[in-house]
């Protein structure tokens, strides 16, 4: 049964192409955290390949469970619920995680609460790993402005409460981390684009001042015009038969998605008056745009919230995060739970 601080929930994560399975007490304290990667296997064709990530998420998915387990050093009698990510991801990834979450969820009579990846990034803020015992840091004070940056999202989301949420502006075509896996390969680096292009960056000054996008709502993005422009410089170098200066591109790149990203959070950090601002997502591991969000922010005061690199991407304890506060609230899948590919957040109106 659930003790003190909460219920001891599996949590289960297979949106793409990482196996994610964690047990999180509360909602908050992490007691196994366990990610397969399928990273090495796409970088040898630069991308995902759908149905390849599926077969390697039904390979993955009971081990990766079994050592979820065995790290929190537990069996499958100690847990009282059982959480999946439902959407949004690629269909036949869900697929698996929703099935074998089910399953569990049936054969030990146990809740079943289906989560939203979206809202499993943002729920990142909420985990801990304090031991058992140890007091839990504070929960992030709402109204909370979130930047959710991930490989499929780029979304600016104002959470005035649990479960509450309003869009307040998302990119008009490719995702941020979707940019830095575009241009990684653009530039000949290796996949996934983001980690190996804030390498490249680190200690290298921009090439040029590459034009930031105008866009139809005050925050709004949108990064395909800048893959162009990039692609531009590359193929101009081509040309003249010069070589091309990867890593003094890549700062260029990423000054340009760093500066849009934090001049929209900034500002509207400051017109929504919120009482902090929180960074979800893989592109949130980011450690220019973390330290630039974190000076831009520090003239108001406000509190910025950034998980771990580790929690950033994708990972079953986030999920597991925002299950915790779905129990509490009474919410409940039944056997019919569905995966929905192109599943949104229940945005309130505007
Ligand atoms: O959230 P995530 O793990 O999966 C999705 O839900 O999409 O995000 C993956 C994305 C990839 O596009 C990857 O290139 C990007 O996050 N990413 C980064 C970094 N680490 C991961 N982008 C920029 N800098 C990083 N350090
Ligand atoms: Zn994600």
């Amino acid at each position: 049964m659930s003790g003190p601080s909460g219920p001891r929930i599996l949590a289960v994560e297979t949106s793409c192409d990482e196996t994610g399975v964690a047990v999180v007490v509360g909602g908050r304290r992490i007691e196994a955290n366990q990610v397969a990667t399928q990273v090495a296997l796409h970088a040898r064709t630069g991308g995902i390949v759908p149905e390849v990530a599926a077969r390697q998420q039904l390979g993955w998915i009971v081990p990766t469970a079994r050592a979820a387990l065995d790290e929190a050093a537990i069996g499958w009698e100690d847990l009282d619920a059982v959480a999946v990510t439902y959407g949004p991801g690629l269909i036949g990834s869900l697929l698996v995680g929703v099935n074998v979450a089910k399953a569990v969820a049936e054969v030990r009579g146990l809740p079943l609460v289906g989560v939203n990846h979206i809202e499993g990034h943002i729920y990142a803020n909420w985990l801990t790993d304090a031991a058992a015992g140890e007091p839990l840091p504070a929960e992030p004070p709402f109204p909370l402005l979130c930047l959710v940056v991930s490989g499929g999202h780029t979304q600016l989301v104002l959470m005035e409460d649990h479960g509450r949420y309003r869009l307040l502006g998302q990119t008009a075509d490719d995702a941020a981390g979707e940019a830095f896996d575009k241009v990684g390969r653009l530039l000949g680096l290796p996949y996934p684009g983001g980690p190996a292009i804030s390498a490249a960056a680190a200690d290298a000054t921009p090439a040029t001042r590459f034009p930031r996008a105008r866009t139809d709502g005050a925050y709004d993005f949108s990064f395909s015009g800048l893959k162009t422009a990039v692609l531009r410089e590359v193929e101009a170098y081509r040309q003249r038969g010069e070589p091309i200066p990867v890593e003094p591109l890549a700062a260029a790149f990423e000054e340009a998605v760093v500066d849009a990203l934090v001049t929209k959070t900034v500002a509207a950090a400051g017109d929504f008056g919120v009482a902090a601002v929180a960074l979800g997502g893989g592109v949130a591991a980011n450690r220019a745009l973390r330290s630039e969000l974190r000076d831009r922010l520090g003239g108001s005061g406000l509190p910025l919230l950034v998980p771990p690199p580790e929690w950033c991407t994708d990972n079953g304890a986030m999920i597991g995060a925002a299950a915790g506060f779905r129990l509490a609230a009474g919410d409940r899948a039944g056997p019919d739970l569905e995966a929905i590919p192109n599943l949104a957040l229940p945005w309130l109106d505007r």
